[in-house]
């Protein structure tokens, strides 16, 4: 089941940020979490989930109307599933799958034909020709500088080309806030600060002034998921594959053992077991589509 919050530019909700929240660390030290180099992913604990991981990208893509793409950009593409699905849909395109994780890209490149891959930071990656379309999703959220970042991604298509970007945006739910009071409740809180990630992703709003600028068509919209988990802890194995990692790659066994307990216990208090074993664990995303 799911929710559709808004849709389209007419239907946005009202953020409660400051446009400056785009450029979230402006002037402060620097808090980004580790950059690709540091921070390594695990294809298999994220997979876990790949069928609730990839239904925000199939939803995405149901808003990208652009007819017969030539060339397409599955920006951030990790294990490659949406560069499958855009395979599938436009088997005549040149499809290429950039990511910075060589993990990850292993992963792609055993599971996906017909992809071409590349290993870039996405912060400093362009094109070799102008795209049609560029797909980003769960990804932007893990860099800054989306005021300069996003502009930048539209300037790079070609005229009629389309940017979809889909990022989570439940940065305020306990999935995310225990995560804090787990790096507060121990020794390692210095260690860990600096590893945590402050909400990256701004309002819809600020969003659709920022796309506005520059596209000719934009639409904004929000959804939240209530997704049904099955098994122990589900909840703690979904951050584990992404949000988690840095803080769980950054402990020591018996720390990270104590840190997970924490975690864990201010987890189930938010997203108790129901009765036939299943844990709800609703999950905003947000989602822009903008046509050049
Ligand atoms: C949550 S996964 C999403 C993967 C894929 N888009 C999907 O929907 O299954 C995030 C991916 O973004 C990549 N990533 C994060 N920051 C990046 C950056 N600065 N440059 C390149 N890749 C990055 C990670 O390596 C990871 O594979």
């Amino acid at each position: 089941m799911c929710i559709v919050i808004g849709r389209s530019e007419s239907s946005i909700v009202t953020g409660t940020r400051t446009p400056t929240a785009l450029r979230a660390h402006e002037g402060l030290p620097d808090k980004r979490p580790p950059g690709v180099e540091r921070l390594s992913w695990n294809p298999t604990q994220y997979l876990k989930f790949g069928d609730l991981r990839l239904r925000p990208a199939i939803d995405l893509l149901s808003r990208v109307s652009i007819e017969s793409p030539k060339h397409i950009i599955d920006l951030g593409c990790g294990t490659g599933m949406v560069s499958a699905v855009l395979r599938e849909r436009w088997p005549d395109a040149r499809i290429v799958g950039v990511d910075g994780s060589p993990e990850m890209l292993a992963k792609a490149r055993e599971q996906i034909s017909g992809v071409e891959w590349i290993e870039a930071d996405v912060e400093s990656w362009a094109p070799d020709e102008p795209p049609d379309l560029i797909v980003s999703n769960a990804v932007l959220h893990w860099l800054d500088r989306h005021d300069e970042l996003i502009p930048r991604l539209l300037s790079t298509l070609r005229a009629g080309g389309v940017l979809a970007i889909q990022m989570p945006k439940n940065f305020a739910a306990p999935s995310h806030t225990c995560i804090t009071h787990a790096v507060n409740s121990g020794p390692w809180r210095e260690l860990l600060e600096p590893l945590t990630r402050p909400d990256p992703v701004a309002s819809p709003a600020q969003y659709h002034a920022l796309l506005s600028s520059s596209a000719v068509a934009v639409d904004v919209w929000e959804i939240e998921y209530y997704q049904a988990l099955e098994g122990n802890s589900p909840v703690v194995e979904w951050t584990s594959g992404t949000i988690l990692r840095p803080l769980l790659n950054a402990l020591q066994d018996t720390e990270r053992t104590e840190f997970l307990r924490i975690y864990e216990r201010c987890i189930e208090g938010a997203y108790p077991q129901g009765p036939g074993g299943t844990t709800l664990f609703p999950f905003r995303r947000l989602f822009l589509v903008a046509q050049v």
